[in-house]
């Protein structure tokens, strides 16, 4: 159990900015890629793992039930704002172990975890979902592209001075969903597949 008095908020400088930033260098595509498919969620339970402050769901919120966990206080103040209206708990730090929902969301924060958090989280993904429970994976994925890798080096190079980022490049996701027995069932792209909103499945 996280001391939560005690945890770092390692968004404090960033959480005020974070949303006009992503817009000013990523137009409205970063939002897109978090909510693209929304529509195939209403009336589940859903976590939202790394929700920030919660902006780009706020159109949304009318349909948004289940749990909003945060690690940075400041990103969770924002979202309760945000996101007023919603059947959501806001939750600072973990979910609860036990607790599996219908939907997981994870909008560009698993590129924030180590290996060994990655290897954690995928462990126990299977287990935090119901049957027929699906994941929601919006994120930066590897390309070919030059400038886009000269774009992601500055981006991670950011994030580690400002926020404390420990990764020093992009996870590959589809490896570690292979490995925890997840199949891809839709999958939409930005920028040449530098971005992309994917939804995953147990293979049963
Ligand atoms: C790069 S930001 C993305 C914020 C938001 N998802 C967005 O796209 O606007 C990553 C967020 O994930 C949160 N975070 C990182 N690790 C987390 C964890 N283990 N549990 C919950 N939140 C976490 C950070 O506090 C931060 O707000």
């Amino acid at each position: 159990m996280p001391n939560l008095g005690l945890m770092k908020d390692n968004y404090r400088w960033m959480a005020p900015v974070y949303s006009s930033l992503s817009r000013w260098v990523f137009g409205r595509q970063l939002e897109e890629a978090k909510t693209c498919f929304l529509s195939n969620i209403p009336n589940k339970t859903i976590l939202i793992l790394g929700g920030g402050d919660g902006k780009d769901y706020s159109k949304y919120r009318q349909r948004l039930q289940g749990d909003f966990v945060e690690k940075s206080a400041s990103m969770l103040h924002l979202a309760k704002r945000n996101l007023q209206g919603a059947a959501l708990n806001f939750i600072l730090g973990e979910p609860a172990p036990a607790k599996k929902y219908d939907a997981i969301l994870l909008p560009f924060v698993l590129d924030t975890f180590s290996d060994q958090e990655l290897d954690a989280f995928f462990e126990g993904l299977g287990g935090k979902l119901k049957a027929g429970g699906k994941v929601y994976l919006s994120d930066f994925h590897q390309t070919d592209s030059a400038w886009q890798k000269a774009g992601m080096t500055f981006i991670i190079r950011v994030f580690r001075l400002v926020t404390g980022h420990v990764r020093k490049d992009l996870p590959d996701y589809s490896s570690y969903f292979d490995r925890a027995g997840f199949q891809l069932v839709l999958e939409k792209s930005w920028q040449k597949g530098w971005i992309k909103a994917q939804i995953w499945e147990q293979i049963t």
